[in-house]
């Protein structure tokens, strides 16, 4: 793999290479299984692999969620060496390089911006949007790979491509997760150590309920979510929604459930200070 961090060199060695299809795996770096899942994958679809590590500023909504996120370039790039081939490309522009000028641009998502991450997060998707946008103008990718765990920013992407007309060919990969069931992210290399060891609670209890949804009804799910992920001490719920995994409109019946949609069950907590996100398919049969 050959380490790149500038646009004009990219888009070089990509001209120079002329293999397609390309694929794109973004990313911000502290990089665990979960991405290399995604690198694993696009390797196998695609002769040449461009995974970028950028650490996006305009979609931090709190400066010292920023100045906090990990940054571990030296394992990231030796993960990454396990997994790419000769032809494939890491991409580590600087701020610079993604925004020479300030970006300015607002998007518009319709439901999307109106629930979970969007009210908890003012203006991240739309720094997710801007940034996405700027890495696909820049790499050109035919396929891009993202992971479930972020369940919202897939929906935003996917509407984001839909809007811009880009060709771009949108994967959402599965969650990987750690062994006692957390989903992987890099911030739980973040978690204080109490905390982390009981981090499963919320993987545990977002099982049951996705099979609690046979007998019970969705506020009775939901009271059940937040009242056994509430009584670990450090553990406080943001959100636990029902919603569908277009639109992400939440559902207060099952009524509203519609035979022909998918369900997921998505939520937020905050461990301590670290805020994790989580997700899992809820069916009615
Ligand atoms: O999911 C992430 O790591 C980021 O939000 C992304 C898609 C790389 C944009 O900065």
């Amino acid at each position: 793999m050959k380490v790149i961090n500038t646009v004009i060199e990219l888009q070089n060695q990509l001209r120079k290479m002329h293999l397609s299809p390309i694929g794109f795996v973004p990313t911000m770096g502290a990089l665990h299984e979960g991405h290399l899942s995604l690198a694993e994958s696009a390797v196998q679809q695609c002769p040449v692999v461009v995974v970028s590590i950028f650490v996006n500023p305009t979609q931090f909504n709190d400066k010292n969620d920023l100045k906090n996120y990990p940054r571990t370039p030296d394992s990231d790039f030796e993960l990454l060496s396990k997994v790419l081939r000769e032809t494939d490309l890491v991409f580590t522009p600087g701020v610079k390089e993604i925004y020479p000028e300030e970006d300015k641009r607002e998007f518009h998502f319709g439901n999307l911006d109106n629930v979970m991450e969007a009210l908890h997060r003012p203006g991240h998707f739309n720094g997710v949007a801007q940034v996405v946008s700027r890495l696909f103008e820049i790499v050109n990718p035919d396929i891009a790979i993202f992971g479930l765990k972020d369940f919202q920013q897939l929906a935003v992407i996917r509407a984001l491509v839909k809007q811009t007309g880009n060709k771009v060919r949108i994967i959402g990969n599965p969650i990987v997760r750690e062994n006692d069931g957390l989903a992987m992210s890099s911030r739980n290399r973040l978690l204080d150590p109490k905390i982390r060891l009981h981090s499963p609670i919320i993987y545990k209890t977002i099982s049951a309920a996705s099979v609690m949804i046979k007998e019970y009804d969705i506020r009775e799910i939901k009271s059940f979510v937040e009242k056994n992920i509430n009584s670990v001490p450090g553990f406080n719920v943001e959100y636990f929604e029902i919603a569908d995994d277009t639109e992400l409109i939440p559902v207060s019946t099952k009524d509203e459930m519609k035979k022909d949609k998918k369900y997921f069950g998505c939520i937020a907590v905050k461990a301590g200070n670290i805020r994790l996100i989580d997700n899992i398919e809820i069916g009615l049969v």
